[in-house]
């Protein structure tokens, strides 16, 4: 019997893994550039296509959905984030949406300890100052930081990688403190050993402030001037969730009058462009995006990725989907 190869469109490389997965059993239509897909083209190349790879570059909107037309069964979303699907359109055509939840948790979270260390003790600051060449000699006040150990972590946003920077966090004897708008059992607060905060309460105690929280309309600027104004003229910010959840321009005016002492952003409110202010003060530590950038966790995204698309394409639930619904109708046959 003649193997069932379905048509797919993968809007841009993925590692070595993933690509097999995906070639093994169906037919993929590959993005080749590492620039994202225009969109004229990405519209042009999903007619047809049952099933779609895409990125957090990719809108799947109304129109999108229009383009792919009826054969589109499911979309596998590469990132956890899925702040470009519009998941209740995808719902209500039955087009089933998935994404890639814990396999990157760990590194995500390691990324904003990374950002966290650097901002508060002048890391990238340090290495810019060395490889400028200026003379220098060890001196008792030569960069100050803010020491890390035994301070107060606030946590905004207490899913899983939230939870997973808390949890390093107990090395370096902080205290936790978290605010969410979802409170989990009292035993994940015990075992990670964090306690609730409203945000403004939690933004005037924290030394640290890493952001975990999903991009939506209600965390959209959740951090402006206001909230700036609460935090300690001490205090270190790191984003690696989304980046319209931060004003970047009320930041780098924090950041330039010493309202707050450090930012360290993965992510960007206008992503690729980053606030230009953001790249000229010495107080902000900016990395491209690169909160599940190893080589083992992209390599897991993308074998997660292949088999919520495969799994769809063969007419089983993929395991992390994110509109039940959608798979409940088609398996109805409806
Ligand atoms: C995600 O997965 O949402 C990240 O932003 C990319 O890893």
């Amino acid at each position: 019997m003649v193997e069932r190869r379905w048509p797919v469109l993968v809007t841009r490389r993925l590692p070595r893994v993933a690509m097999d997965a995906i070639s093994s059993r169906c037919d993929a239509d590959v993005w080749d550039e590492q620039t994202a897909i225009p969109r004229a083209e990405l519209l042009r190349r999903v007619a047809g296509k049952a099933g779609a790879v895409t990125l957090l570059t990719e809108k799947v909107d109304a129109e999108f959905l229009d383009a792919a037309g009826e054969d589109l069964v499911v979309v596998a979303n590469y990132a956890v984030g899925f702040d470009n699907i519009d998941v209740e359109e995808c719902t209500r055509r039955g087009v089933m949406a998935t994404n890639t939840p814990e396999v990157l948790t760990d590194t995500t979270a390691d990324t904003a300890w990374a950002l966290m260390m650097a901002a508060g003790r002048r890391v990238t600051e340090g290495d810019r100052f060395l490889r400028s060449r200026q003379k220098w000699i060890w001196g008792p006040e030569m960069m100050l930081g803010q020491d890390v150990h035994h301070k107060v972590l606030g946590i905004v946003g207490f899913g899983r990688i939230g939870q997973a920077v808390a949890r390093r966090a107990q090395g370096f004897g902080m205290r936790m403190i978290y605010y969410d708008t979802f409170r989990p059992p009292a035993e994940v607060e015990r075992e990670v050993g964090a306690e609730y905060r409203d945000l403004d309460d939690l933004l005037g105690e924290a030394d640290f402030i890493s952001i975990h929280v999903a991009l939506t309309p209600e965390t959209r600027h959740l951090f402006g001037p206001d909230q700036f104004r609460r935090m300690k003229p001490t205090a270190v910010i790191v984003n690696t969730s989304r980046g319209p959840v931060i004003d970047e321009a009320a930041l780098a005016g924090a950041l330039k009058s010493g309202e707050i002492f450090a930012a360290g952003l993965d992510v960007f409110e206008n992503e690729p462009d980053v606030h230009p202010e953001l790249l000229e003060v010495e107080n902000a530590v900016v990395i491209p995006h690169l909160g599940s950038a190893t080589v083992d966790t992209r390599d897991a995204m993308g074998m997660l990725a292949a088999e919520n698309l495969v799994t769809a394409l063969e007419g089983g639930r993929p395991p992390t989907l994110l509109n039940p619904e959608a798979w409940e109708r088609r398996a109805a046959g409806g």
